[in-house]
C-alpha cells in the first residue's frame, strides 16, 4: 500500500466499501483484558486517537501508537499532490508531473500547487506580474550578507536571509487573513531567487546583479547570478528552459522532511518567513535535499569508472550510502529521475559532456543489477542527476541544494496553508514511549559517582 494511494482514491470518491464483508473496521480483542473493541476505517487509515480507549487498567492513559520517523503514520490530510512509490508516480493536483514537465512553466506550476487549479491566462498574467514585482530585497539585507565569510555555505546564508526577511514584514504574522498570506506568498517566491543569487555572488566577491523584470522566472535568477558588465542578460534558452523543468520537478512532494518541518514548525502559527527557515534547513541535510551534493561528492571521490565497483562494494558493505539512490516513498524509479536524466543530455549539448555522468551511469547500472539494491528497491532518485546538470551549468557544488529550496518554496507554502485552513490540524505535539529512569531523590554532589 502507498502513502498517497487511500487519500487519493477517498478524495475523489466515497469511501470503499471492504472487497469481502462491507464492514470498513478493525475488530480488536486487547488479550490483557479480553475486552472487544470496533475501530473504524476511512481511506484505508485508522485514527490513533481511537486506540486511546483500549486501557488495561481503568486509570491507564490508554494505547497510543508508536511509529519512529513516521514510516506508516499519516500527519495530515492533503490534496496538493499525490505519490504512489510502487508504481512511481507523482502528480501535482492530479496532473502528471510527465505532462507538467513538458508542457507547463514553473510559474505557472507553481500557481497550481498553490491555488489547485491551473489558472486562465488572466491569472497567469496577474500572478507572473506580483511575483516578478516582488523580487527585490531590501538593501540592509545586503549587510547580512556582507557578515559571512567568502567560503560560507549558501544554504547557511538563505536561511538566515529568509528568516530575516521577518522582521521587514511584521505583516506576515497575519496568517489567517488570506491578503496578508497571498502577499508573503508573492514576496517568497519572488524573493528566494534573489537571496540565493546574492548569496552565490556574495560567495565570488562579485558585486550583486540585480533582478530584471523583463525576464521569465528562471532566466532572471540566471540573470542574478550570471551577469556582469552587459547592461541586458540574454539566458541561453536551451539553460533556461532545463533549469524551469527542473524548478517544476521540485516544486512539491508531499509530506517529505521538509514539508513536514514546514507544517510543524508553521502549526505555531509562526510567520512563514521563520516557517521557511525552517523548511529550509532541514532540506539542507544530505539525506533529503542535500543529497544532490553529496552525490557530487560521492562521483569525485570515486573518480573513475574503473573504481565504481569497489565503491559499490564499500557500500554494501555498509561503509558508504549511495547518494542519490532509494526513497522512503519510491520503490521503483523515482519519475523525476528520468526526467532529469534526459535534461542532463539537452543541457550537455549546450555546455558540453560532463565526464561525470560516465561514473553516475556505471553506478546505475550495477546497482540496478545488484541484489543488495534490487531486495531494498533502491533506485536513483531525483537528487541521482540533478547536480551533474548544476555541475555543467557552472554552479558551485555548495549551490545545489539551493536550487532545491528555490521551487520547493511553492510546495512548502502550499503545504503550510493547507495545514493552517484544514479545521483537524492544531499545533504539532506528539507523544513519546517513556523510558528513562524512574521518580528518584536529589542527591547531595558529595554522595554521587
Ligand atoms: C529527497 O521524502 C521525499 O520525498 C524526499 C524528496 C523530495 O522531493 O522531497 O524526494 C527528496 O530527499 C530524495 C532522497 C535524497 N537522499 C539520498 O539520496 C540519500 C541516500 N538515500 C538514503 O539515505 C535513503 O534511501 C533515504 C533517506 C532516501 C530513505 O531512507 P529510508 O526510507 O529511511 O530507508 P532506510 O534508511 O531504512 O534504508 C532501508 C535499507 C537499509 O538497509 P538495511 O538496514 O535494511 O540493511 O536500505 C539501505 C539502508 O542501509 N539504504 C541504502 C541507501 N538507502 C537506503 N543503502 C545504500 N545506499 C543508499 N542510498
Amino acid at each position: 500500500m502507498n502513502a498517497s494511494k487511500p487519500s487519493a482514491t477517498a478524495a475523489a470518491t466515497a469511501p470503499e466499501q471492504s472487497a469481502t464483508t462491507g464492514r470498513d473496521s478493525l475488530s480488536i480483542t486487547d488479550n490483557r483484558t479480553g475486552k472487544k473493541y470496533e475501530i473504524p476505517i476511512k481511506n484505508d487509515t485508522i485514527r490513533a486517537i481511537d486506540l486511546r480507549q483500549i486501557k488495561a487498567n481503568a486509570e491507564d492513559f490508554g494505547l497510543i501508537s508508536y511509529d519512529p520517523a513516521f514510516t506508516n503514520t499519516a500527519s495530515c490530510s492533503s490534496r496538493i499532490t499525490y505519490i504512489d512509490g510502487d508504481a512511481g508516480i507523482l502528480r501535482y493536483r492530479g496532473y502528471p508531473i510527465e505532462e507538467l514537465a513538458e508542457k507547463s512553466t514553473f510559474i505557472e506550476t507553481a500557481y497550481l500547487i498553490l491555488h489547485g487549479e491551473l489558472p486562465t491566462r488572466d491569472q497567469l498574467s496577474d500572478w507572473t506580474y506580483n511575483v516578478t514585482h516582488h523580487t527585490f530585497i531590501h538593501e540592509s539585507i545586503k549587510k547580512f550578507l556582507d557578515g559571512f565569510h567568502y567560503d560560507a555555505h549558501p544554504m547557511g546564508m538563505l536561511i538566515s536571509t529568509v528568516a530575516a526577511l521577518s522582521t521587514f514584514y511584521p505583516d506576515a504574522k497575519d496568517i489567517f487573513n488570506p491578503d496578508s498570506r497571498r502577499k508573503q506568498t508573492y514576496r517568497l517566491i519572488g524573493k528566494m531567487p534573489t537571496l540565493s543569487a546574492f548569496a552565490y555572488r556574495h560567495s565570488l566577491g562579485m558585486p550583486f546583479a540585480y533582478p530584471d523584470n523583463d525576464l521569465t522566472y528562471s532566466a532572471n535568477f540566471l540573470n542574478m547570478l550570471f551577469r556582469t558588465t552587459e547592461l541586458k542578460y540574454r539566458a541561453n534558452p536551451t539553460l533556461e528552459r532545463a533549469l524551469d523543468v527542473l524548478f517544476i520537478l521540485h516544486a512539491d512532494h508531499e509530506q517529505n522532511c521538509s514539508s513536514t518541518a514546514m507544517r510543524g514548525v508553521g502549526s505555531s502559527h509562526v510567520d512563514p518567513y521563520s516557517a521557511i527557515a525552517a523548511a529550509t534547513a532541514a532540506l539542507y541535510g544530505p539525506l533529503h535535499g542535500g543529497a544532490n551534493e553529496a552525490v557530487l561528492h560521492m562521483l569525485l571521490e570515486i573518480g573513475s569508472v574503473s573504481k565504481v565497483p569497489d565503491y559499490i562494494k564499500s557500500v554494501k558493505a555498509g561503509q558508504h550510502k549511495l547518494m542519490g539512490f532509494g526513497h522512503r516513498v519510491y520503490k521503483n524509479y523515482d519519475p523525476r529521475a528520468t526526467i532529469v536524466k534526459h535534461i542532463a543530455y539537452e543541457v550537455f549539448d549546450v555546455m558540453g559532456r560532463n565526464p561525470m555522468i560516465d561514473i553516475a551511469l556505471e553506478c546505475e547500472r550495477i546497482a540496478l543489477q545488484d541484489d543488495y539494491f534490487i531486495s531494498r528497491k533502491l533506485y536513483p532518485n531525483v537528487d541521482f542527476y540533478t547536480g551533474l546538470i548544476y555541475q555543467s551549468m557552472g554552479f558551485p557544488v555548495t549551490m545545489f541544494p539551493v536550487l532545491f529550496a528555490i521551487p520547493r518554496t511553492a510546495g512548502w507554502i502550499a503545504q503550510w496553508e493547507e495545514m493552517l485552513l484544514d479545521p483537524e490540524q492544531k499545533i504539532a505535539r506528539p507523544r513519546q514511549v517513556y523510558l528513562g529512569a524512574p521518580k528518584r531523590s536529589y542527591a547531595p554532589i558529595d554522595d554521587r559517582g
